[in-house]
């Protein structure tokens, strides 16, 4: 709320310097006959009155505009925020009905009409008070300034006096914010079902909305400067005025003449506010996690092809992982990339600065590789880094951001890993922005995975996820993982004991990277392949494997290709899944998952078992996880593929887990018809105090040793 009091307050203030002058014309010429159109109306208040006369009026508005949108944004983010009381991720309002968009922005008008009624009326009469643009002399004017106005008003008429004309004010401002707000967020979601979530179409959405928003109030802004400025007038009812008005020889033109200067406040403000915000938001990309394969955990920086002819980064190697992920199911499972990793390049860029494949080991070129990958239905990830070299000593993207960007676009990238090796921490949160804008900029859609957090790993506080989000699609926070147990299990700690950091800042077109599936590898044993897909798709974790697909065995293969797995990793939700309660060996996660009905959603249960020797029991009751919904749920065992029928909130899931494995449930709503209750949306989840670790903790009916804080840490 803060924020929108903030973002008000600041729209409102600069869309005033620029709108105000134009506010003036049109003020002039609603109201008086001195001029001949909007040029004339300029040019002699200018000659007549220098810069200042178009000003006039301005400093209560100047003073007030600000607070008046900060009151106008207040209450609209206010009652969005009592109708979702568990709302933490702002970007959730985009999820919201309409009606309740309107609801809010009704609530924005009403509170902003009390001061806003004076003070129009204030900028008003002194903006037109010089009935004669030729009449310069300061002693022929009413009043000498707002306060003088403000004051000879309250004299001559009384406190009512000063809500003169409120009632056209809240018939123009409730119309005018029916539009506003609904036309504007009306706009973005139109934009975003078509991927033109970016920043220019944000602010042809403030325009629009604007512009509709004017147009819809500009016979009642009319009225409203009447009422204002003519005492006769004043004692007339608002409908005997516009019955004057239209009496006037003029017909209706005074209601439309005001049309004209369309760039005005109205239209401004909503674009100024967008652009502030708008210059890091999403690209509208990876609304669900990315899936595909990377070079880098299984085949890390080999060069030698003389002796690993299969196993060096040469173009070979991804043609060949492009072929079987076409060809043996995997591209119809989701996984849908191919992902160079580093070493790709030759070690100097070209005399344009432009970066240069490997010319021994890519001599067909990046595009072509790019195209090699799009014609089998696949897309193509490139890696770099942000510093003066990449992690494996190759030329970075430090001061070649906007070459690179571009380059990768003319090579038909569509997915960029940045590294953050050799650069300033400092520079981060400047470099990798700067690079999302530089990719937005070429036109191409990339999606954009960064590694900044990974390289604040020490400094805690100097990660804001919320910052990131803005920028990037996706990015890696911890270390890297290997092919072994210890780094799959180090990688969940982290992630355990980050969660209330991690699932509030965490959904579509946003995600952590826990890094690479290593499913298939040598020392990656069955059971800890089933664990680490569990995990992985109880997060809504990318699924980006590194392997060798042309000779991995059955067994990982049809891990890797589960779809019901897949299917809870890529839920629409997005959400991350929550660990809710925990021993020394076994950790059981919950995620709410569609289908939802109102606010009540599904869920995926995982349960890992971090003993290496024994296979573990674990008996727990539904309602103690949060299923509560009095119906039951549906449940299916995802990895032994049965049916467990239906089983109410009382009712135990009882499953047998073996060492360094997991069981993965799939708990459909058995009643989905909708609730009258509100919504599901995002932000409802990790604020349920439900999740709350604390809680389930103490009602927790696990088998094994009670240690609610402990996270093992025996590989
Ligand atoms: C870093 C990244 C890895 C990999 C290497 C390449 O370590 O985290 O995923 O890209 O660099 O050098």
């Amino acid at each position: 709320m803060l924020a929108d009091f903030l973002a008000g307050w600041a729209a409102g203030g600069a869309g005033l310097l620029i709108g105000h002058p134009l506010d003036t014309v049109k003020a002039r010429l609603q109201t008086m006959n001195a001029y001949s159109g909007i040029l004339d109306c300029f040019t002699k208040t200018l000659r007549n009155e220098s810069v200042g006369g178009l000003y006039k009026g301005m400093l209560v508005p100047f003073l007030s505009a600000g607070a008046q949108h900060s009151l106008i944004f207040l209450a609209y983010g206010g009652a969005l925020k009592l109708l979702h009381p568990g709302e933490s991720n702002v970007d959730a309002r985009k999820d919201l009905p309409m009606r309740e968009i309107l609801l809010a922005s009704i609530c924005g008008t009403m509170l902003q009409l009390g001061p806003a009624i004076p003070i129009e009326m204030v900028k008003t009469k002194l903006q037109v008070q010089r009935e004669n643009a030729t009449l310069a002399r300061k002693d022929q004017l009413l009043y000498r300034g707002p306060v003088d106005c403000l004051f000879k008003t309250y004299q001559y008429n009384g406190f009512m006096g000063l809500f003169k004309g409120g009632q056209v004010m809240f018939y123009r401002d409730n119309i005018g914010f029916l539009f506003y707000l609904p036309v504007y967020e009306g706009l973005l979601r139109l934009f975003r079902k078509n991927d033109l979530d970016n920043a220019a179409f944000q602010m042809l959405a403030g325009g629009i909305a604007g512009s509709t928003s004017w147009f819809s109030i500009c016979p009642l802004e009319v009225l409203k400067k009447i009422e204002f400025r003519r005492i006769k007038y004043m004692r007339r009812s608002t409908c005997g005025n516009w019955r004057e008005k239209f009496d006037e020889k003029k017909g209706s033109r005074p209601f439309i003449e005001a049309v004209w200067p369309l760039p005005n406040m109205w239209s401004l403000t909503p674009l100024l506010l967008t652009l502030g915000v708008a210059v890091a938001l999403e690209n509208g990309l990876a609304r669900t996690p990315p899936m595909g394969w990377m070079s880098w955990t299984a085949f890390y920086c080999e060069l030698n092809c003389t002796k690993y002819p299969t196993g060096c980064i040469n173009e070979r190697l991804y043609m060949d992982m492009a072929d079987r992920l076409a060809s043996d199911g995997y591209r119809e499972a989701g996984y849908v990339s191919v992902h160079v990793d580093d070493c790709w390049m030759e070690r100097n860029r070209d005399g344009a600065g432009v970066l240069v494949a490997d010319r021994e080991r890519f001599p067909s070129g990046m595009q072509a590789l790019a195209q090699y990958t799009h014609t089998r239905g696949l897309k193509f990830g490139i890696y770099e880094d942000y510093g003066t070299l990449t992690c494996g000593g190759y030329p970075g993207s430090y001061g070649y951001l906007k070459i690179d960007a571009q380059t990768f676009a003319n090579w038909e990238v569509d997915y960029l890993k940045l590294d953050g090796c050799n650069i300033n921490l400092d520079l981060m949160p400047i470099g990798y922005p700067q690079m999302e804008r530089e990719l937005n900029a070429t036109g191409r859609p990339i999606v954009y995975s960064c590694s900044w957090p990974a390289y604040l790993i020490d400094h805690p506080h100097l990660v804001n996820y919320h910052v990131i989000g803005k920028s990037c699609n996706l990015w890696r926070n911890f270390d890297d993982i290997n092919s072994s147990w210890k780094s799959i299990q180090s990688i969940i700690n982290y992630y355990d004991h980050n969660q209330d950091k991690h699932i509030p800042t965490h959904g579509p077109g946003r995600w952590h990277d826990p890094d690479m599936l290593v499913i298939g590898n040598k020392g990656i044993t069955v059971d800890m392949s089933i664990a680490q897909m569990t995990i992985w798709c109880i997060w809504s974790a990318p699924l980006i494997m590194s392997n060798d697909l042309r000779i991995i065995g059955k067994e990982f293969r049809e891990i890797l290709l589960n779809r019901e797995a897949i299917a809870i990793d890529q839920d629409p939700l997005g959400v991350m899944g929550r660990l809710v309660a925990n021993t020394t060996d076994i950790g059981v996660y919950v995620k709410p998952i569609t289908p939802t009905a109102g606010s009540r959603t599904s869920f995926a249960i995982g349960i890992l078992n971090r003993n290496i020797t024994n296979a573990k029991t674990v008996e727990v009751v539904l309602w103690t996880l949060g299923l509560k919904d009095e119906a039951g749920y549906r449940v299916k065992d995802v990895w032994e593929k049965s049916d467990l029928g239906i089983l109410k909130p009382s009712d135990k899931l009882r499953t047998q887990v073996n060492p360094t494995g997991a069981a993965l449930f799939r708990a459909e709503l058995v009643n989905q018809a909708p609730s009258p209750d509100r919504p599901f949306f995002f932000g409802d989840v990790p604020n349920d105090a439900f999740f709350r670790p604390g809680r389930v903790f103490n009602e927790r009916k696990l088998s094994g040793n009670y240690n609610p804080y402990a996270f093992s840490n025996e590989y």
